[in-house]
C-alpha cells in the first residue's frame, strides 16, 4: 500500500517529465517550472496539448505542427491585454520586433505590446505564457494519455517550444559538399511545356560553365569569392537578362506593403525595390524567367497569428488562397508546380509557413537552418540585416582600424534560446579580454553596443531562438571579423561567398574553447580577414537606390544562380 501511493506520483511526475522533455523544453528549466508552478501549470499543459490535437485532426497534414512555434509569442498588432505581467519594458525594447536579444534602444520600429520579447529572460513568466491557451477544449485522448503514460511520446502532436541543440550538427565543410552536390542532385519540377525564358537561362547556364579563368574578368583577391569568374559572368548576365514579373494580386497590407525598418526589413527592401525596378520587373509575364509571391511574412504574422492559438493554420491558409488565386488567373504557376516562383521571407516562421506549399519555390529565407528545412539547389539564405533608420540604412557604416580594436571578442544580447546561457555561463565576466554580456543597460545600451562592435576585434554571433541573428550582418557592417557560433546556420548567399575567408566558424560544442580558437588565429590572418570583411561589406547593404552588388543585386543573384542551374535540358 505504501509503495503504491508513492508510486503513483512517480509515475505522474516522470511522465509530465517526459512529455515535457519531448516537446524539447531545457531540463533545469522544466524542473524549476514545475516546482514553481505545481499542478495547476500542468494542468493548462494538458489543456493545451488537447488543442494541439484537436488541430491535428482536422488538418492530418499536420503543418501546424511541425516545428511549431518558440517563445515567446510574437506581437499580435492590436493586443493589449495582459501586457503588464512582463517585465518592465515599455520602453525601446518592446521595439525590438522579434526577440533577437539587443540591448534595448529606442527604435520607432511600431507600436507593439511589451509583453512578447520582453519577458522572455523570465522563464517562470514565460513558461506561463505557452502553456496557456484560451482555446484550450476539453482534453482528449491525447492529453489522458499524457496522464496515463508516456505513451504520448508517439502522440502526433510533434511541437517544439523552445529548440534544443540540434540533434545532427553539419559542419561548414560539409556544408560545401551539400551545396556542391546539390547542382547535381536537386532535381527542380520539369516543366510542363517549355519556355523562351528556359531556354535563355539554359544559354546563361552554358556560358557560366564556360567561363575560364582567362577570360576578360579583373583578378583581384578572389579569396571571398567560391569562384570569382563565374560570379562576375552570372551576375554580369543576370544584369543583361533577367526579367521578374510581379504578382499584382494581393491585398495589402501582407502584399505589396513593404516594411522598412527592424529586423525583419529585408523582406520589405526587396520588395520595394523590385517592384520599384525598371531593369529587372517586367509587365509582361511571358517574359519573365522568374515570378516574385510579393508578400510580408512579417505582416503575415501581426496580421493573422491568433494569440497563444500557436497554430500557423490560419496563415498557411491563407497563402494558399492566394497560390489558388494565381494559380487559376494565370498558367504560369501550374506550368511548373511553382519552380521558377520565388519568395524573399525574414520571419522566424517563414520557413515552416512555406515549406508546403510553396515546396517547390525558390525560398529566400532569414532563418536560414540546413536542419530546419532549407535545401541547397532550391533555396537560399537571406541576410538579416537590422535597419535602424529606414531613411537612412547605412547611418554608422564602419568601423575602427584593425590597430585600434583592443577588445579581443564581443557579445551582448537577451538570453534567447538555450545556447546563449551556455556561452554566458563559460565567459561573461571570466577574462577581460572577452566582453560577453548579456543584455546593456537601456538608454546607452545602443551607443555602447555599437561602438564595442566597431572596437572589437570579433563579434560574436550567437544563435538566439532561431539559427539566424542581425548580428553576422551587423559585425560585417561594422567591420568586425563575424564569428557565428549556430550551428547549422547557411550564411548569406553561400553559392557565391567563400565564409570562411572572412567569418570564423566554431560550433556551439567548442564554446568553452571560445579564446584559445580565436588567440590561435595569427594576426597576420585576422588582418586579412578583417580586410574581406570590408570587401564584402557592399554585397550587404541597401541603398535609397540600389547600386551595383549591393545587397538587393546580392539577394537578386542568388535566386537567379539558383534557378540558371535547376535547368536541365529538355
Ligand atoms: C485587430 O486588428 C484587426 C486588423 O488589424 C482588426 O480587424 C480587429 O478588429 C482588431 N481587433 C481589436 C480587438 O481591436
Ligand atoms: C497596466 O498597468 C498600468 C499601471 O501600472 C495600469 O494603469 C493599467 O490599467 C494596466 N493595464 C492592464 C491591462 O492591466
Ligand atoms: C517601469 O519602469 C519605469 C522607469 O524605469 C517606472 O517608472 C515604472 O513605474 C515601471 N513600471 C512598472 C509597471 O514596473
Ligand atoms: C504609438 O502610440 C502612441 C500612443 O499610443 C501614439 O501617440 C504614437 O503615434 C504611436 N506611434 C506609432 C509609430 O504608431
Ligand atoms: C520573473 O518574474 C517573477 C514573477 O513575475 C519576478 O518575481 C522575478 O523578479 C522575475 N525575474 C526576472 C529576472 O525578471
Ligand atoms: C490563461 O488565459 C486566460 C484567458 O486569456 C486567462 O484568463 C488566464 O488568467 C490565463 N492563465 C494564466 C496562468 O496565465
Ligand atoms: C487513462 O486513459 C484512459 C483512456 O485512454 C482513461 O479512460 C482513463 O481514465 C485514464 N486514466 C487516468 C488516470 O487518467
Ligand atoms: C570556376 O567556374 C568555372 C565554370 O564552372 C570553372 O571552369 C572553373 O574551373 C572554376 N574555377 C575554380 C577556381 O573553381
Ligand atoms: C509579351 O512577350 C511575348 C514574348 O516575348 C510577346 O510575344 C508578346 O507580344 C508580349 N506581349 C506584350 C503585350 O507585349
Ligand atoms: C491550375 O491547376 C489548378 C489545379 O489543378 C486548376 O484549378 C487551375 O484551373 C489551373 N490553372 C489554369 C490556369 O489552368
Ligand atoms: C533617420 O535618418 C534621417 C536622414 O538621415 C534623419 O533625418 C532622421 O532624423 C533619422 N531618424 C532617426 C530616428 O534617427
Amino acid at each position: 500500500m505504501e509503495t503504491r501511493k508513492l508510486l503513483w506520483p512517480m509515475a505522474l511526475v516522470f511522465s509530465v517529465i517526459l512529455l515535457l522533455q519531448y516537446i524539447e523544453l531545457p531540463y533545469g528549466y522544466v524542473l524549476s517550472s514545475l516546482l514553481s508552478f505545481g499542478k495547476s501549470q500542468v494542468t493548462s499543459a494538458g489543456g493545451f496539448l488537447a488543442g494541439a490535437a484537436a488541430a491535428s485532426n482536422i488538418n492530418p497534414t499536420t503543418e501546424v505542427l511541425h516545428n511549431a512555434t518558440k517563445l515567446p509569442d510574437p506581437p499580435n498588432r492590436n493586443r493589449t491585454d495582459e501586457s503588464n505581467k512582463s517585465s518592465n519594458a515599455s520602453s525601446g525594447a518592446a521595439n525590438y520586433g522579434r526577440a533577437a536579444g539587443y540591448p534595448p534602444q529606442d527604435i520607432p520600429v511600431k507600436n507593439r505590446s511589451s509583453k512578447d520579447e520582453t519577458s522572455a529572460g523570465n522563464k517562470s513568466v514565460s513558461l506561463s505564457m505557452f502553456v496557456n491557451n484560451s482555446n484550450a477544449g476539453p482534453r482528449t485522448d491525447l492529453a489522458d494519455s499524457v496522464y496515463n503514460s508516456s505513451s504520448a511520446v508517439k502522440s502526433p502532436a510533434k511541437r517544439k517550444w523552445i529548440k534544443g541543440p540540434p540533434a545532427v550538427v553539419v559542419p561548414i565543410s560539409a556544408m560545401n559538399d551539400m551545396l556542391r552536390q546539390s547542382r547535381a542532385s536537386y532535381l527542380a519540377v520539369k516543366p510542363r511545356w517549355p519556355s523562351r525564358a528556359d531556354g535563355e537561362l539554359l544559354n546563361a547556364q552554358k556560358l557560366i560553365e564556360s567561363v575560364r579563368i582567362v577570360d576578360k574578368i579583373p583578378r583581384v583577391d578572389d579569396d571571398v569569392y567560391r569562384n570569382y569568374s563565374a560570379f562576375v559572368r552570372s551576375y554580369e548576365l543576370m544584369e543583361q537578362s533577367l526579367k521578374i514579373y510581379v504578382y499584382d494580386e494581393g491585398k495589402r497590407p501582407i502584399f505589396h506593403q513593404p516594411e522598412m525598418s527592424g529586423i525583419y526589413a529585408s523582406e520589405g527592401w526587396f520588395m520595394k525595390q523590385i517592384e520599384e525596378s525598371e531593369r529587372f520587373r517586367t509587365k509582361n509575364a511571358s517574359d519573365a524567367h522568374l515570378f516574385y509571391l510579393p508578400f510580408s511574412s512579417r505582416v503575415l504574422q501581426e496580421t493573422l497569428y491568433v494569440k497563444y492559438s500557436h497554430s500557423r493554420k490560419n496563415m498557411v491558409a491563407f497563402l494558399s488562397d492566394y497560390l489558388r488565386t494565381i494559380a487559376a488567373a494565370y498558367p504560369f504557376w501550374n506550368r511548373t508546380s511553382g519552380a521558377d516562383h520565388f519568395l524573399v521571407a525574414c520571419h522566424d516562421w517563414a520557413p515552416s509557413e512555406t515549406k508546403r506549399i510553396m515546396r517547390n519555390c525558390i525560398r529566400a529565407l532569414c532563418n536560414a537552418d540546413i536542419r530546419g528545412g532549407l535545401q541547397f539547389g532550391k533555396d537560399v539564405s537571406l541576410p538579416e540585416i537590422f535597419v535602424r533608420n529606414a531613411s537612412d540604412p547605412l547611418k554608422d557604416v564602419g568601423g575602427k582600424p584593425p590597430s585600434q580594436r583592443r577588445t579581443l571578442a564581443f557579445f551582448a544580447g537577451n538570453m534567447h534560446g538555450y545556447f546563449r546561457p551556455i556561452l554566458l555561463d563559460y565567459w561573461q565576466d571570466k577574462d577581460p579580454e572577452m566582453k560577453i554580456f548579456g543584455k546593456l543597460r537601456p538608454g546607452k545600451g545602443r551607443k555602447t553596443y555599437i561602438q564595442y562592435m566597431k572596437s572589437s576585434k570579433y563579434c560574436i554571433s550567437a544563435k538566439g531562438y532561431e539559427a539566424y541573428t542581425p548580428r553576422v550582418m551587423e559585425a560585417i557592417f561594422y567591420e568586425c571579423v563575424p564569428v557565428i557560433i549556430s550551428d547549422n546556420y547557411v550564411p548569406p548567399f553561400f553559392e557565391t561567398l567563400n565564409w570562411e575567408s572572412f567569418a570564423v566558424f566554431v560550433l556551439e560544442k567548442d564554446t568553452p574553447n571560445l579564446k584559445r580558437i580565436l588567440e590561435s588565429i595569427p594576426e597576420k590572418t585576422y588582418l586579412k580577414m578583417q580586410e574581406r570583411v570590408r570587401r564584402v561589406q557592399k554585397h550587404f547593404l541597401w541603398h535609397m537606390k540600389p547600386v551595383k552588388f549591393d545587397v538587393f543585386h546580392m539577394i537578386l543573384h542568388s535566386i537567379w544562380y539558383t534557378r540558371v542551374f535547376q535547368i536541365r535540358p529538355s
